[in-house]
């Protein structure tokens, strides 16, 4: 679907855990909303001015009427989001990215989620249900979210927190056995994806990765937010954000 420019009313902005939210946007164009795929990210803005840079923040679920996003508040753009009321305008821009494939996921598939890189992940789930058995592993530093609402969407639920107050104290990736399954879908932190690839390349299981590169313009034009691959480099807004793990080149 073709990017496009809208300001639209807020229909609910809610601090679902310390410092992160869920934002609802009123979007009723029924249609173009189906056409958005899982993974894929608005450029948002609730300021004239000041940043000067919209945010790329990633859909996390939408239904017949609204779009809705999960952010953490990690600066200037997103404290500005959090003040946010019912009835505010946003503007956004999208969707933008390339977005998860649902239709080349099949079998037994594990979403691996650490801290807000659960964001994304809701959608994904929703549209997997019907065709793949789905496990989902979320790691968190304290304070689990996010996680009620896809419950009803998956198999299994493996909690990591490293503090121990929920689930198995440590990381999420000390919980994957990745050789169970057909394929490994994964968002979080590079450090904790670099990890996933690696266990997956080990035991040859195909993975794809959302890569959450600092970005600028969000359209392909800046070259701020590239990946390295095996194909050179490649523009995480345009060409990702989900990348193959075996196209990566990992340092
Ligand atoms: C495709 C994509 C999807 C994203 N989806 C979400 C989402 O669903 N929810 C969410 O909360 N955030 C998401 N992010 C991250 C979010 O866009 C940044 O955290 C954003 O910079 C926050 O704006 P800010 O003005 O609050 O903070 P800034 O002032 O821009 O930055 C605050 C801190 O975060 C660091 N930072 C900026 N961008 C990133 C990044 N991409 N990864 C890691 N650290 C970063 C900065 O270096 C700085 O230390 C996404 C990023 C990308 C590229
Ligand atoms: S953010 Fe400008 S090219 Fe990707």
């Amino acid at each position: 679907m073709k990017p496009q420019h809208k300001i639209l009313p807020v229909r609910c902005n809610v601090e679902i855990a310390e410092n992160v939210y869920k934002l609802a946007i009123q979007h009723d164009c029924n249609s173009s909303l189906m056409k958005i795929k899982p993974g894929q990210f608005y450029m948002l803005r609730s300021w004239n001015r000041e940043p000067l840079l919209s945010r790329p923040i990633s859909v996390s679920s939408y239904d017949g009427n609204s779009i809705s996003f999960l952010y953490a508040v990690s600066g200037k753009g997103t404290e500005l989001f959090s003040t946010l009321k019912s009835g505010d305008n946003i503007e956004l821009f999208g969707p933008l990215g390339n977005g998860f494939n649902t239709d080349e996921i099949r079998g037994r598939i594990a979403v691996v989620a650490g801290g807000i890189g659960i964001a994304p992940m809701m959608q994904l789930v929703k549209e997997l249900s019907s065709s793949c058995d789905v496990d989902l592993y979320a790691g968190f530093r304290s304070e689990v979210y996010g996680i009620e609402d896809m419950k009803g969407y998956v198999k299994g639920v493996f909690i990591s927190t490293e503090d121990g107050s929920t689930g198995t104290k440590g990381y999420v990736t000390e919980l994957l056995e990745v050789e169970k399954y057909d394929m490994v879908l994964c968002c979080g932190p590079e450090v904790m994806m670099m990890k996933v690839a690696a266990q997956c390349s080990e035991k040859d299981i195909p993975v794809l990765l959302s890569m959450e590169k600092h970005m600028a313009c969000g359209v392909g034009a800046c070259l701020v937010c590239t990946c390295k691959t095996k194909y050179g480099n490649k523009r995480s807004c345009k060409e990702g954000p989900v990348f193959w793990g075996k196209d990566l080149v990992i340092e």
